[in-house]
Order: C-alpha cells, then structure tokens, then sequence
C-alpha cells in the first residue's frame, strides 16, 4: 500500500496509544476499509503519518499479530488476515481444584494454581488493617451494596480499562466469592431452569458444576488446536434450539491452553448475535502472557446491546484462597444477578475488598504481577526444556503462550501414567478430568507455577520414570 493509511483515531482514548492505534486499524478491517490481504504501510512510513514514535506503530502490529488480524509475511510486509470472515467484516464488532481428593503427598502438577509464596501477603495484610481501622468502616459498619465496595468496583473498572481494553462503568460490576460464584449467578440471570448452556469439551469442570446448580444443562462442544470448534456449536445450536448461552475460555482455553484466533472470535460474536445468546467469558488468568502482548478479551469487542457477561477472579493473581471475582454484566443481567447473590450472601466482605481497591490503586497489585510473570515464564521455559530433553517420542506439547499451565499430549494411556506417577509420589491430571462425556484426551494439565526450580526437575524426573509400558 503506497498511499497513506489515513487511519481515523478515537479521540480522547485514553490508555497506551499502540492500543489506540490497534483499535483503529480493527475498526478499518470491520469496517470493510480494508480489506482482507489489504498490505499494510510499513512501520516507519505509519509512524511518520501518525506523528509517532515507530516502536509505537511496532507494538501496534505486534499486537494486531499476536490476535490474528494481522499476518506477517517475511521480508514482504504486513497484511491484513486472509482467513477473517466476511460475513462480519460490514459490521463493527466493537471492540481444579479438580476434585475434592487431596493429593498424594509429594508433588503435584495442579490445574494452575499459582505460588502461594510470591502473594504480597504484607501489603495486603497492611491494607486489609487500614480497611479495618478507617473512619469509613469505622462509621458504615453496615451493610452495604450487593453488587461490592464501591471504591473496588471503580479500581477495577480503571484496571479493566487499561489491562484488557475493557469499558466497565462500575455501576455494572459485581464483586464476588470468587469467579466460582460469579459463573453461577451469571447463569441463574440468562438462563430458565432446563435450557441449555453450550460449554468446550475438554473444559472447565468447576464451571459445569456452577451452571448445573443454577438449574442450566450443560452440552459439550469439541475444542481443537484453535479453541471451541464454532462450526460444531453453529450444529449444535441448529439442533438444540434450547441451548441459550455459551461458555468460553478465549484468552487460554482451560485445559489446552491455546488463544482463540480472531476469526474463531467473530464468528462466535456472529453465532451469539444471529441465535441470541449470551455469552460468559471466562477471562482467569489473563494477567500472564509470556508471548507478545495478551489479546484482548471478547468483552472489548462485543457489539453493543450483545448479552456478554465477563467473568474475572484475582485467584490466578493473589491466590484460590482470597475468594475475590468480579463479573461485568449488562442490564438487566447485572440486578437479576446483584439480586440473587443478595438472597444468598447479602454483600461480599467489605474490608477485604477496601484493601484490595488499595493495592490496585497504589500499583501494588500491578508489581506483584510484573514479578509474577518474570518467575513463571522462567519456570514455564524451564518446564519445557526438560520435557524437551526427557519425555522426547513420548510426549508432546505446545508452548503456551501464557498461563500457568502446560497442556502434555502423550501417546497410550494418560490414567495409566498418572496411576504410575502417583505411586511415585507426583499428583498428575489427566484428560478424564477435563470431559464430560469423552472421548478423554490422553494429555495431562501440567500446572506448573506453585513448583519452584528443584520441584520441576524433580517432578519431571518422576514423569520420565513413570512412562507405562
Ligand atoms: C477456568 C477457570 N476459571 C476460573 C478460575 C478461578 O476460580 P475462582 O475465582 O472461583 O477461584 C479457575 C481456577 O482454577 C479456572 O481454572
């Protein structure tokens, strides 16, 4: 493309330009302005245009790259995706604990947890004595709003804002016990008892359990190398015209791990308008993102008026133990959900959620996860080179891009090998954990960030050891 892009920019974003930029860009491509296989100008000719700094361009792209919008085309250029599909292109797409049994003891590989020792356990410990001390709790020891603590709604709307590009008024986010309890009211308000809510296979069996308590069935819908399968779900809604909602992990399918493209994501935003559904995007560890910058949730995307509840906890951050969620939800979804968690648990736990507002406020929160990701992406690489160097022919894997786990495919049977392992003395979840009907994967969810250095050796050690057969 030789002649300028003439890009037009929100006025007043506000948040990092490169996202500003990325927005823009996105915008054209719905737009239809460009086109797929459009050619980009290069990094420098666009900085110049747009006045900027040539890395901001840079991360733009990169961005636009990393969620599929953009391909690269080595020593030729920059293109707009060839696999976007039309039918949305004129519209504007806006913007285990697995189980109750303890494990063994020994070691154990979990569904994800992170490592209770990096929590910022004084900070918090010195917020939560503020909370309880201040003249505000002091003088309104009382109950208060269903939908949480003012003051931590709004550091989380500032928090969505600049981390996943999202727009949440604080008057339509709920603070929960977790995201657990977010999953199941969320449910409660978009669905009547017997409907039915379309879930990935493998999935998330904590999240069936919420829907199934809230009086929804859950259906299966496969998962592949690029997430929830939408022609599966486009014949399974063709099918069942009872099914009414939609849950999905985009950001790192649980368990596989792998990002939702940008194509899977219009199509699913298309589906969920063309058959009315409402979405729950489960969006729980986005804060670690080891490659590239995290690709921003469905819920910056969603055209308006689409019924997408998002779904947040600050497990994967903090700690399972600090039962802190949130979920954003338009009206009436949001009351009808405010209105049901009222019935059950009047309000969350008010000091709590005053020192967390605090430590989001004052950056603690923001440092604790830059040191987060530097000592799980050391592990996650660490875990990979082992199971490089030990498991080669007998298990095979794709480097996640984030998260806190790794998704080992095997050959044979995975039960057999976490039996093995087990009397080993290493805890392993196999795929039977992840299905509702099958077939099971043979692959293990290896989550990888509550072990330190030695406990990775040792853990893989055991692995290579215990292979059945
Ligand atoms: C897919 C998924 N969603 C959400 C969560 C967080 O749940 P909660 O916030 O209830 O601790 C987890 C934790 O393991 C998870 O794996």
């Amino acid at each position: 493309m030789r002649e300028p892009l003439a890009l037009e920019m929100e006025p007043g974003h506000d948040g990092p330009l490169f996202l500003a930029i990325a927005e823009a860009i996105t915008r054209d491509i719905t737009r239809g302005r460009l086109k797929p296989g459009a050619r980009l100008p290069g990094t420098r000719a666009l900085a110049r245009e747009l006045g900027v700094h040539r890395n901001t361009v840079d991360a733009a792209y990169q961005e636009l790259l990393t969620q599929g919008w953009l391909q690269a085309e080595p020593a030729r250029g920059t293109y707009v995706a060839q696999d976007l599909p039309q039918g949305m292109m004129a519209r504007r797409p806006v913007p285990a604990p697995m189980d109750p049994e303890a494990p063994p003891a020994g070691l154990a590989f979990t569904d994800g947890a992170p490592d209770p020792k990096l929590v910022p356990d004084k900070a918090l410990a010195r917020a939560f004595r503020r909370a309880l001390l201040s003249p505000a709790f002091r003088a309104g020891a009382d109950y208060g709003d269903a939908r949480g603590t003012s003051s931590l709604r709004q550091a989380l709307a500032g928090y969505l804002a600049t981390d996943r590009g999202v727009l949440a008024e604080p008057s339509r986010l709920l603070i929960t016990r977790g995201s657990q309890m977010a999953l199941f009211l969320a449910v409660r308000a978009a669905l009547s008892p017997g409907e039915v809510i379309a879930v990935e296979e493998p999935g998330y069996p904590l999240a069936w359990e919420a829907f199934r308590a809230a009086g929804a069935e859950v259906r299966g819908v496969p998962v592949d190398g690029g997430g929830l399968r939408i022609d599966e779900l486009e014949a399974a809604l063709a099918r069942d015209p009872r099914i009414r909602a939609v849950y999905v992990t985009p950001h790192h399918q649980y368990p596989t791990t792998v990002t939702m493209g940008a194509a899977r994501r219009l199509q699913l935003l298309e589906l969920a308008q063309r058959y009315g559904l409402t979405l729950i995007e489960d969006d729980y560890d986005h804060e670690y993102r080891f490659e590239g910058r995290p690709v921003l949730p469905l819920a910056a995307r969603a055209p308006e008026g689409l019924p997408l509840i998002y779904v947040g906890s600050l497990s994967k951050l903090l700690s399972p133990g600090i039962r802190l969620g949130y979920a954003l939800a338009p009206e009436p979804l949001l009351t009808r959900m405010a209105e049901a968690r009222a019935a059950i648990d009047r309000q969350g736990d008010a000091p709590l959620e005053a020192a967390l507002a605090e430590l989001i406020r004052d950056g603690d929160l923001g440092r604790h996860a830059r040191k987060a990701r530097r000592v799980y992406r050391a592990r996650r690489d660490l875990l990979a080179a082992l199971l490089g160097e030990h498991l080669a022919g007998r298990a095979a894997f794709d480097l996640p891009a984030g998260g806190l786990a790794l998704w080992l495919r095997c050959e044979g049977s995975a039960e057999d090998w976490a039996e093995a392992a087990g009397q080993a003395g290493l805890a392993l979840l196999p795929g039977t954990r992840f299905v509702l009907k099958g077939p099971a994967p043979q692959a293990f969810r290896l989550g990888f960030a509550a072990l330190d250095e030695g406990q990775i050796a040792r853990a893989v050690e055991i692995l290579a050891r215990s292979v059945p057969g």
